[in-house]
């Protein structure tokens, strides 16, 4: 089968599509023809080296760690799904940017979503669920997203906002208008993201007095948080700490910014099938999209990584296999 892989760290043009064995489904797995995959900033991390010291990869390494696609083979003890299924899914081992891949954490995927939405869902769906669990968002919370435009934000502000929060989200100006389709309230990040957000009555201004592109917090009181995810892992998370009043309130994506007593999100896989069986209820309900930014084909692996690494995605960059 083919399948898109490097054997040497280095920039996207190690990406080569390259012939390798199929896999077969073990016990307790699936096999699914592949249909669309996500591409992630982790992907861009694991093929330059930039993780080594922390997360070594065997190689050569066949990259993505979520995708969609159709099941053709059932391992032994697997039940409710048939050859022919629809699913979407994870494989913590990556190599996922194949004709075939075996999943053991999947769901059925929901009709509402074409194949590269389906594709590029899983991770940041898995992802955000944990991590919106860990930080006990609910009904009346308010959560801040910190990066709230790519591909794992831009499904944790739906995921956050289904459950009846109130969420302010951090992007670029250019991407303000879509956190706001998305159901979010949007701000710039960056310093004095405190300040902008508004810390409780103590700053007084909060960002419904700035200049009436603020979140409209009324009468200048400032905007409660009870909770933060730093998505992006580019901002300062002593902001966060700030504005929470608490490092128990805050969680990160990035394990660089697990400091200040910050805690990094470490994703369970037992919870991971029933995140993506919930949030497909989601999306076929019309509460959960996944905006795509950008699509290429197998043969196109260095320009999707090129595009990853570039950033400021609005949503999921994907890699689409088989028919067009
Ligand atoms: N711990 C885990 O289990 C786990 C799982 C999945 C992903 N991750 C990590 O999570 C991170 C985010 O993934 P992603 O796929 O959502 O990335 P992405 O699609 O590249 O999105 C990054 C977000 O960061 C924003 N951003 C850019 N510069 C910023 C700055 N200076 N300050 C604050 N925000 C800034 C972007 O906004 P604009 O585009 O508007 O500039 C965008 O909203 C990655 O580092 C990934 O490796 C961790």
């Amino acid at each position: 089968m083919k399948a898109l892989l490097f054997t040497a760290h280095g920039g996207p043009e190690v990406l080569t599509v390259a012939d390798i064995p199929a896999p077969h489904a073990g016990p307790g797995e699936i096999r699914i023809a592949v249909r669309a995959v996500g591409v992630s900033p982790a992907d861009d991390a694991l093929r330059s080296g930039a993780w080594k010291s922390f997360f070594p990869i065997p190689l050569p390494y066949v990259v993505g760690v979520d995708a969609a696609g159709v099941v053709d083979e059932i391992g032994a003890g697997v039940e409710g799904v048939r050859a022919g299924d629809e699913v979407y899914g994870v494989r913590v081992a990556g190599g996922t940017t194949a004709e075939h891949v075996v999943f053991d954490l999947w769901a059925a995927k929901p009709a509402a979503w074409t194949w590269s939405q389906a594709g590029g869902a899983a991770g940041g769906v898995a992802t955000a669920a944990h991590a919106l669990d860990e930080l006990g968002v609910r009904a009346g919370s308010v959560l801040l997203l910190d990066g709230a435009s790519g591909g794992v934000g831009a499904v944790a502000v739906q995921l956050a906002v289904a459950r009846g929060a109130r969420v302010i989200g951090t992007a670029s100006p250019a991407n303000h208008a879509f956190l706001r389709d998305l159901g979010a309230e949007p701000v710039t990040y960056g310093p004095g993201l405190a300040e902008r957000v508004g810390l409780g009555s103590a700053g007084g201004a909060g960002l419904g007095s700035a200049g009436g592109a603020g979140l409209g917090s009324a009468g200048g009181a400032g905007t409660r948080v009870d909770a933060a995810l730093d998505v992006g892992g580019h901002g300062d998370v002593t902001e966060l700490v700030a504005l929470t009043g608490t490092p128990d309130a805050v969680r990160t994506l990035v394990a660089g910014n697990a400091v200040h007593g910050v805690r990094l999100i470490r994703v369970d896989p037992a919870g991971v099938p029933a995140a993506l069986a919930s949030a497909a209820r989601l999306a076929d309900a019309g509460r959960l999209a996944v905006p795509i930014a950008a699509e290429y084909r197998i043969t196109e692996g260095a320009a999707a990584h090129t595009r990853i690494a570039r950033g400021h995605a609005r949503g999921k960059v994907v890699i689409t296999l088989g028919a067009e």
